[in-house]
């Protein structure tokens, strides 16, 4: 019995933005970056001392966003860039937000009520869920991408199976890579990445990878993310168009050699990404409000800490907001 709730579990985890396997690994490798006094904050406030603390709920959001009371959450795992791939990319978040939100608003929302200590603590829990996925879901790339609703529409063919190109990105080439998608699956990955951004080929970059992030403008953060994510896809995601991903007769290997780097870069990214800001919220928001110089009139009002505030100006819908609309927020595709 145990055996097929897992099995379930682990079915419908798998359809949903960087897989299990991605986001897990995105938090392990934050869990090795943020500091003691953020670790015990984030212990405390998730009631789990123990080694996976941010790994075990690392994709939360997912099975959240798959029941009843979840669905409202759906939009708020990626941005409908409406650009022009692979002629021309960008995000311009008010254009591209939506009326409900999207992962921007939702990182802004949800970081400033994980450091506000006057929400409960299961709203806090929450909030902190929400942070640890999202920062992971900007980084794939076709997270930050309205054509194809971010490529679910869009057919391939990978190691046989009928794919779309947006499953085979969160989860079927990542898991191709490392052979499969459990926590010590997750965490051998992080170890590597970890190696890599410490002193190997990502030592150099890591730097730009946070260079401006700021929790007090989480807006601007977040959308540089998301920018960053969504110049890959006229880049590297489909630089010749996705005609001529549909066509090849298999992602693999040829495509699959070209973007897999791309993919641990974006993991690895991910989770540097979630340490530092992690360490920012408990620094900026959680340990400075402990202080008794701390001035109460710095507090936002209560009545902002529904994030109303951080939604775009509102727009007319367009034809990719629509479809996406239409297809449920879904994506379904799954071997
Ligand atoms: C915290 O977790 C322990 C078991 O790990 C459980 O007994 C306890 O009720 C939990 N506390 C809260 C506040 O959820
Ligand atoms: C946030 O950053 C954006 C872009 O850099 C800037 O235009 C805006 O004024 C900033 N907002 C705040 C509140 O600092
Ligand atoms: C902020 O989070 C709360 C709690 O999940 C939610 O009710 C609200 O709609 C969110 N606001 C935005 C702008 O995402």
């Amino acid at each position: 019995m145990i055996s097929y709730v897992f099995l379930g579990l682990a079915l419908l985890q798998g359809v949903h933005a960087w897989g299990v396997l991605g986001h897990a690994t995105i938090a392990y490798i934050a869990q090795n970056y943020v500091t003691s006094q953020t670790a015990s904050w984030a212990k405390g406030v998730l009631n789990d001392t123990s080694d996976n603390y941010l790994a075990s709920i690392a994709s939360f959001a997912d099975q959240f966003r798959a029941t009843a009371a979840g669905a409202w959450s759906a939009p708020l795992h990626f941005i409908d860039a409406e650009d022009n791939p692979p002629t021309s990319c960008d995000v311009n978040f008010n254009r591209d937000c939506g009326a409900t939100g999207c992962v921007v608003s939702a990182i802004a929302n949800y970081t400033q009520r994980a450091g506000d200590g006057r929400l409960t603590a299961a709203n806090i829990a929450e909030a902190l869920k929400f942070v640890v996925h999202f920062v992971g879901d900007v980084t794939q790339p076709l997270h930050d991408e309205a054509f194809e609703a971010g490529g679910n529409g869009i057919s391939v063919h990978f190691m046989g199976f009928n794919d779309n190109l947006h499953s085979d990105w969160d989860t079927f080439m990542p898991e191709e890579l490392i052979g499969g998608s459990s926590l010590a699956d997750a965490r051998s990955w992080a170890n590597t990445l970890i190696a890599e951004i410490d002193s190997g080929s990502f030592a150099s970059q890591k730097a730009s990878w946070i260079a401006g992030d700021n929790t007090a403008n989480a807006t601007a953060t977040a959308t540089r993310w998301a920018t960053d994510g969504n110049a890959l896809v006229c880049s590297v995601v489909m630089p010749q168009g996705a005609a001529a991903l549909s066509a090849m007769s298999d992602l693999f290997p040829g495509y699959y050699n070209q973007v897999i780097g791309t993919i641990e870069l974006q993991i690895a990214k991910g989770g540097f990404r979630l340490g530092n800001w992690l360490n920012m919220i408990f620094a900026k928001e959680v340990a400075r409000r402990r202080s008794l110089d701390f001035d109460e009139s710095e507090l936002v009002p209560e009545s902002e800490l529904d994030g109303h505030g951080f939604l775009p100006e509102p727009q007319p819908l367009s034809r990719a907001k629509m479809a996406r609309a239409a297809l449920g927020y879904g994506c379904d595709h799954q071997h």
